[in-house]
């Protein structure tokens, strides 16, 4: 295991993301919680993360001293390695204009961070993030490596194994950075990648077993990768102590409800409570135009509909939630104050208070691509895994203004025949999200000899790796060509096709 202590730094998930992928265990922890679970967890090596302060303001984090204490190894990145400088008896001098952006790196000295990656001499490609600067090395360090404007780039102890970066090696504008954490993953702490989702998968049933004993759980499907995941690993934990319960708002794709209706049911054989309320959710959005109106609106008839179906299921004392990694590391937040609400989310979030149940979340450690890795070893068909994401409040976010259930025919439609396009040119994997927008305007064209007046359907594809923040896609015009010809041919009521070139941000990825 390895304990990553968080500074604040934007990019500290991909430090975990990284040491994962090298199939070794981690936790992220905030600095102040850092120690207690240092003494907990036990770990065979830490990273200190990079973070916005300086070390010379004062009350500015520090690793906790028991880290240096016990001996393990210990690799420091920015921020962390100016607080391991300064703690280790070295001079940090601060107050320097913030500095981001591609530096090289000459190798100095033989270190086992490069072996097999750099060489003697050579200058390799790094993201640099510079504010306080090592004026004086600690000592027992030595320079391993200079940069035209950091000659304490990289530092290191080999004996005691420690070493500091002023780059961000986690990050993909350092191109050598995953091998330099992996060697200090593998070579420096000896850890071997033994984590894989083969182990995972046996763990976590038994701590489900363990966790639920005779007990019964109920689960919320969303036709998403997660819940479908944690309800088949659930599943295999405790059979029929699980009861699904698939929430249709009306608001799905096509065809998406029979997919999971199949999977569940007939495939897996997993009991499925299939619980139509299109009616009452269509009904209660009759005329709303607003979009916040309307995803409070989901979301209170959502938990509604969901609780009325627990009670009549009886008898459950545990809840189950696909609940993700990002979703629980406490996150280091430096400017405190509220932050502004673009989007009122709507998931499952709310209703544990309420139903006072007992929550069990196998996949809270995870990653969303690891996710899919376990969705993968379940045996979960990959057209499901590899899906895009698609948003709690569905297809009531993609039609601006009033929804109507012939607008969400046509929107369905169009939807499907632009996936389909996308498919098809073996594009799928590269988007990170793609789906049309029923624009709420009618324009006029001509179809044969006649005059139409019919309605625009609005494309957005993105690439992202977080959703957080996204650039367009860029087809070539000739697929957009084609796919506008197809969506106006094969949907009926529509006449006009537009593509979405704004990046986020400013614009977000869903149009409400
Ligand atoms: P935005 O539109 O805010 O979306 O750029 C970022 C990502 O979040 C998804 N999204 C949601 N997911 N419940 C969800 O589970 C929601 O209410 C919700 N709203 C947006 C969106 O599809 C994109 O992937």
């Amino acid at each position: 295991k390895i304990l990553i202590v968080d500074f604040g730094s934007q990019v500290t998930q991909l430090i975990a993301r990284r040491v994962r992928e090298d199939g070794v265990y981690c936790e992220i922890v905030p600095f102040n919680k850092a120690e207690a679970a240092f003494d907990e967890m036990k770990p065979k090596a830490v990273i200190l993360s990079g973070g916005p302060e300086s070390v010379h303001e004062a009350g500015s984090p520090r690793a906790p001293q028991a880290i240096f204490d016990s001996g393990v190894p210990v690799m420091g990145i920015c921020y962390g390695q100016m607080t391991m400088a300064a703690q280790l008896g070295g001079e940090v001098e601060g107050g320097h204009h913030r500095e981001f952006g591609r530096a090289d790196v000459e190798v100095k000295a033989k270190s086992k961070l490069f072996e097999d990656v750099w060489t003697l001499g050579g200058k390799n490609q790094v993201w640099m993030s510079h504010g306080d600067r090592i004026t004086k090395m600690p000592p027992g360090f030595s320079v391993a490596g200079t940069s035209p404007n950091a000659p304490f780039a990289i530092i290191q102890d080999e004996t005691r194994k420690y070493y500091g970066l002023m780059f961000h090696p986690e990050v993909v504008h350092t191109p050598d950075g995953a091998k330099l954490i992996r060697n200090f993953v593998r070579k420096i702490a000896g850890l071997t990648g033994d984590w894989t989702m083969r182990a995972f998968r046996e763990e976590e049933i038994a701590k489900i077993r363990q966790q639920v004993g005779k007990g019964k759980v109920i689960c919320g499907l969303s036709g998403g990768v997660d819940s479908a995941v944690a309800a088949v690993l659930i599943h295999e934990a405790i059979g029929d102590q699980l009861t699904c319960v698939f929430v249709d708002h009306g608001l799905l794709r096509l065809d998406e409800a029979k997919t999971v209706v199949d999977l569940f049911r007939h495939h897996y054989n997993i009991p499925l409570v299939h619980v139509d309320a299109s009616k009452q959710f269509l009904g209660e959005l009759e005329g709303v135009t607003d979009p916040e109106t309307k995803r409070k609106t989901i979301g209170r008839l959502f938990i509604e509909v969901f609780e009325q179906e627990a009670k009549k299921i009886g008898g459950a004392d545990f809840l189950a939630q696909g609940t993700l990694y990002p979703d629980v590391i406490e996150s280091v937040s430096f400017t405190g104050g509220p932050s502004v609400t673009i989007k009122s989310h709507h998931n499952v979030g709310g209703l544990p208070e309420r139903m006072n149940m007992k929550l069990v979340e196998p996949l809270r450690e995870l990653f969303k691509d690891e996710v899919r890795k376990l969705g993968r070893e379940l045996g979960l068909p990959e057209i499901f895994v590899g899906r895009h994401p698609f948003p709690g409040p569905g297809l009531a976010i993609r039609c601006p203004g009033d929804i109507t259930r012939d607008k969400l025919d046509i929107l369905r439609k169009a939807d499907a025949v632009y996936i389909d396009q996308i498919r098809k040119h073996g594009l799928y994997d590269e988007i990170w999200q793609a789906f049309a927008v029923l624009l709420p305007v009618k324009t006029v064209g001509v179809m044969g000899d006649g005059r139409t007046y019919d309605y625009v359907v609005g494309l957005r594809a993105v690439t992202s790796t977080d959703g957080m923040t996204a650039d367009f896609y860029q087809f070539d015009m000739k697929f957009l060509g084609e796919t506008a010809t197809r969506i106006i041919n094969e949907v009926k009521g529509v006449n006009r096709v537009v593509y979405d070139v704004t990046s986020k941000p400013p614009g977000t990825i869903e149009w409400e």
